[in-house]
């Protein structure tokens, strides 16, 4: 198991006299000390504007805020840093794929039932602001895809396909390689929303051979308002402008009466305006604390601890698992109902109040796929997700906390 606790420094605090168990990293990741440092030292010794300013504070925030870059592309892989555009989280790197790419008039967008919203919403609306066809994949009722349907929809209308790579509910690992593969044969992109993925598991673009990706920087121990674009640098190329105006130009001509500008190429291309410099820079100490804890072994301490959890719930009477419990292919984190409490929101209350133990409650951003399971998003499910700084306490504080809910309600 990792010993990584002492570099959380909210991991002392604790709450009705017990130190606290945080269970929601699937939504925002604990922050490990030398993220902190990073941003408070651009904040204390060179908060100026980086790319612009000659002066030596600026020339600091520039050369730090490249680093940052460096070692983001290092993390993912990417054959170029230009592949890594900062963005403020997932939600807008898939917006920018999804509004910014060229796509003929007859093409086809391809998603599912299992996107969180910022999978799917954008490109509904790409579909609908240009008249284009969109098809849903259906997921299982366990998380999973069948790799069939996949091979039915995906045809040479197929120009875009939208999915997540981990889901945030059922936690399942879509068989993203063959999907990619599949779309590849034919002539379809794929863009993967990477958002529970990437702060798990090992993610290597250039093996994966995905097109585009999607990171959220908080979801893996890096700031808040930080996300991660990452693109084949050719499509990068070839997608139009998404925010255009100060640091997106080489040039801006006034010539008869017209004012004409001339783009720079990636990254700067789609980082309009000043920057998150202190925000990137702690993504880019983020992503060199994951690579230096190692990604194989965060995987395999998160699976430890899911298997525990996943054997007791599924020993426990009323409890009911969402998505699989196969955790060869599931991300560290289970949501579940209870037949015994009805809202999800009155779980995470108790488990909060009673125990300090935190969880999320809710419906995720994944309407859809709780339409499916028949879940009224105002009852939801409860989702207890494990992370690097989690260990074997915190898994039975959860579990002693649920027992002791049913032994009161059922
Ligand atoms: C699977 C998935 N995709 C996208 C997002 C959106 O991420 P962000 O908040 O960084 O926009 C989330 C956030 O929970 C998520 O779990």
């Amino acid at each position: 198991m990792l010993n990584v606790r002492s570099d959380f420094p909210v991991l002392n605090r604790t709450i009705n006299g017990r130190p606290i168990v945080y269970l929601d990293s699937a939504c925002m990741a604990l922050k490990p000390i030398e993220v902190v440092q990073a941003m408070n030292e651009y904040y204390e010794k060179y908060p100026a504007c980086g790319g612009r300013s000659i002066h030596t504070l600026g020339e600091e925030a520039s050369n730090a805020y490249t680093a940052s870059r460096e070692k983001f592309a290092r993390f993912l892989n990417a054959t170029h840093t230009a592949e890594c555009i900062w963005t403020r989280n997932a939600t807008e790197s898939l917006n920018m794929v999804a509004s910014s790419l060229k796509l003929p008039k007859d093409a086809k967008i391809v998603t599912s039932t299992l996107e969180h919203h910022s999978g799917s919403l954008p490109f509904v609306e790409r579909a609908r602001r240009d008249g284009l066809r969109i098809e849903i994949v259906e997921a299982k009722s366990d998380g999973t895809f069948d790799i069939e349907d996949w091979k039915e929809v995906l045809d040479s209308s197929t120009c875009l396909v939208s999915i997540v790579h981990s889901s945030n509910v059922a936690g399942t690992v879509a068989p993203l390689e063959e999907i990619i593969e599949i779309a590849h044969d034919r002539g379809a992109l794929v863009m993967s929303d990477d958002a529970q993925y990437a702060p798990h598991h090992p993610l290597d673009v250039q093996k994966l051979d995905v097109d585009f990706s999607a990171i959220s920087a908080h979801k893996m121990c890096g700031p808040t308002g930080m996300g991660v674009l990452y693109g084949k640098l050719e499509h990068l190329e070839a997608m139009d402008m998404f925010l255009v105006g100060g640091d997106t130009v080489a040039d801006v001509r006034y010539t008869n009466g017209k004012i004409v500008p001339e783009y720079l190429p990636p990254p700067e291309k789609f980082e309009a305006g000043l920057q998150n410099y202190a925000g990137a820079i702690g993504a880019g100490a983020a992503a060199e604390y994951l690579t230096r804890i190692g990604m194989n072994k965060i995987e395999k301490h998160e699976r430890a601890l899911l298997e525990v959890a996943l054997k007791n719930l599924k020993d426990m009477d009323h409890v009911k698992i969402v998505g699989t419990d196969d955790i060869n292919i599931k991300t560290g984190l289970v949501a579940f109902t209870l037949d015994c409490v009805e809202a999800a929101h009155d779980v995470a209350a108790f488990l909060n109040d009673q125990y300090s133990v935190m969880v999320r409650s809710g419906w995720h951003c994944v309407g859809p796929f709780h339409y499916q399971l028949g879940i009224r998003p105002t009852v939801g499910t409860a989702r207890a997700s494990f992370y690097l700084y989690n260990n074997f306490d915190d898994v039975e504080r959860f579990l002693e906390g649920l027992r002791a809910l049913i032994e009161a309600t059922s």
